[in-house]
């Protein structure tokens, strides 16, 4: 293994699966421990053989938050000189989807990883939860847009300006989470490797299109927007994909998708 704080896998030929694994410090997400993240989504996203990417850590924690004991002597110097979690931007260039598979503690910065991904599944154990009003600070990783923007302003507020824990069955009636799976050990990790190999398994140029169009429904007015959206469309008429996936429907079989 080339990392520290990270075990990869390949579950399936296309799906590559990266496990956080610090469990002495319930995932806590260090300086390297997130570059080792970094580094696998790069690999992957990179690889022509990955459709889909799962990011999964441990039955008792997703990540428990940034690492508390290496910030607590950091400087204003130190953390505005060294634009310090500025590396979090690099998680918005991954074009592949991404799947977090979330049991146990998504707390801080593990909650903000999460909700960095495309699609959260969360076991009936997971606890959500952006706790850094606790310790004089406010999240740092994207969590008072992001959360925001999951579920409304009310609840963020509420759930920023306490730091209170939430469930999985609040966080799917909110929809930060797509789906609770039933509960058992790895039943989440088997859920999202399963949707995972789905996704790889369709053209992957029109993946990452929708994911592209869907991360511009936050960026962009709504006209703009629409206007993007049409342009990848029309574009996707170019493809191979397309006409396999046409003339498949067609032809009343299934398509092979070859693109890549
Ligand atoms: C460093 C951590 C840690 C963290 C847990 N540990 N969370 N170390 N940073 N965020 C370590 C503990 O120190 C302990 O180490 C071991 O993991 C087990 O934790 P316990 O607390 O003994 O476990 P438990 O009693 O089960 O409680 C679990 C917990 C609690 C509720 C998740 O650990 C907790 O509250 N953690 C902090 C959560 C948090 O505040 N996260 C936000 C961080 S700020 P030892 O050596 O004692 O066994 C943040 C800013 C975001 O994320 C910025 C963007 C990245």
């Amino acid at each position: 293994q080339r990392y520290e704080n990270i075990l990869t896998s390949r579950p399936d030929p296309g799906v590559a699966l990266i496990t956080l694994n610090r469990p002495k410090a319930l995932n806590a997400l260090s300086t390297a421990h997130f570059r080792d993240i970094l580094s696998a989504l790069n690999d992957a996203d990179a690889d022509e053989k990955v459709g889909a990417i799962v990011l999964t850590g441990s039955e008792k924690a997703f990540a428990a938050g940034a690492d508390i004991l290496e910030m607590k002597d950091k400087t204003y110097a130190d953390a505005y000189g060294n634009n310090f979690l500025s590396n979090w931007e690099d998680l918005k260039k991954i074009r592949k989807p991404i799947i977090a598979a979330v049991s146990g503690y998504a707390l801080g910065g593990g909650c903000e990883l999460a909700l960095s991904c495309d699609i959260i599944l969360a076991s009936p154990t997971a606890k959500f939860g952006q706790p850094e009003i606790n310790l004089g600070v406010i999240p740092g990783g994207g969590g008072t847009q992001r959360l925001t923007r999951a579920v409304g302003k009310a609840r963020a507020m509420e759930l920023m300006l306490t730091g209170r824990m939430f469930n999985a069955q609040e966080a799917e009636r909110w929809g930060v989470v797509a789906k609770v799976v039933e509960e058992g050990e790895g039943k989440v990790l088997e859920e999202a490797v399963g949707m995972a190999k789905a996704i790889a398994s369709k053209g992957r140029l029109a993946v990452m299109a929708t994911k592209e169009a869907v991360n511009a429904a936050y960026e962009m007015p709504l006209t703009e927007g629409l206007r993007f959206e049409r342009r990848l469309f029309h574009g996707l008429f170019a493809t191979n994909d397309q006409k396999e996936g046409m003339a498949a429907f067609a032809e009343k079989r299934k398509p092979n998708f070859t693109d890549s």
